[in-house]
């Protein structure tokens, strides 16, 4: 891996964002937190320089056009040229029927979750493949692949993944490549908020899983680190889970005609 990089992190002021940013400035790269929070944003640059890393804060609205050209324009000419790219910026929902979804919080939904990562590749990536080197990590989530009532969440995370593929073989001549992480339940501070809200429940989500756990913003981290790494320098274009074992569970679980026994412990079958 090369010396210092740029490293661009979008939520970097929470959860999965804020343990990649903090995972990059431990590798001694130069972070810029962008956030549409200023607050938690500034804090996250304030722990990495109190732990010696080097961090910048940028104010984003991923769901606005200016807003990401502005930032990349920013960036590059007051920071340099950025490496490395990690759109973490998005928003949970909750479970829902179609009749009873608010059609504007859908729209909501896609325009950060989905437009915010568009608008951020969009907006770094060919910055990247004019300079012939970079590295893009966006944030899929396990309901992409495993339908569930998050009627707009689940189906803006299939379209990041399908992007993911798309814009790897578009910038791969060009050196840059574009993967995706594909977490299971992370307890980061929007999940948290939601468990104590009673709209999640940890036991059941972390019980529904290979490995009895749920998953760590850190264990996020270093699966995006890894995809930004020299040991993944041939690898683009690919969606990795990074869910304690929780889609290949749920499988097991519901397979018809064997009962749900779940492979390790009986006292983690799902609650009807
Ligand atoms: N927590 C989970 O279980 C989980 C699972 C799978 C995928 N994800 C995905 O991981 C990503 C991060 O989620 P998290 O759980 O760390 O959430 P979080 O709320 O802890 O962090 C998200 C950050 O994004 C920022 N943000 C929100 N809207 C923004 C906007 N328009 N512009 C700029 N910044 C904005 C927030 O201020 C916050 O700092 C999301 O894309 C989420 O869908 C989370």
């Amino acid at each position: 891996m090369s010396g210092q990089r740029i490293a661009v992190v979008t939520g970097g002021g929470s959860g999965i964002g804020k343990a990649a940013s903090r995972r990059f400035a431990l590798h001694g790269d130069l972070v810029v937190v962008a956030d549409f929070n200023e607050a938690t944003g500034r804090s996250v640059v304030d722990a990495i320089r109190a732990e010696g890393g080097h961090a910048e804060f940028r104010r984003v609205d991923v769901a606005e056009q200016a807003s990401v050209d502005a930032l990349a324009a920013d960036v590059e000419s007051t920071v340099g040229p950025v490496e490395v790219l990690v759109t973490s910026a998005g928003i949970l929902q909750n479970a829902t029927d179609i009749a009873s979804f608010d059609l504007a919080e859908h729209d909501r939904v896609w325009a950060i979750n989905y437009r915010g990562v568009y608008l951020s590749c969009r907006a770094f990536g060919p910055r990247m493949a004019a300079r012939g080197r970079g590295s893009i990590v966006n944030i899929s989530s396990t309901s992409a692949v495993d339908p569930m009532p998050l009627l707009a969440y689940g189906p803006s995370k299939a379209a990041v993944q399908n992007l993911t593929g798309a814009l790897a073989v578009e910038l791969g001549p060009d050196g840059v490549r574009v993967n995706a992480v594909m977490p299971g339940y992370v307890l980061t501070e929007a999940m948290q908020a939601r468990i104590d809200a009673g709209k999640r429940d940890a036991r059941s989500m972390a019980g529904h899983s290979a490995l009895g756990r749920m998953v760590a913003p850190e264990d996020v981290a270093q699966g995006i680190f890894f995809l930004c790494s020299d040991a993944a320098s041939c690898i683009t274009g690919v969606v990795l889970p990074v869910d304690a074992g929780y889609l290949p569970a749920l499988s097991y679980l519901h397979h018809p005609g064997l009962g749900g026994v779940h492979p390790r412990r009986e006292d983690r079958r799902p609650v009807a």
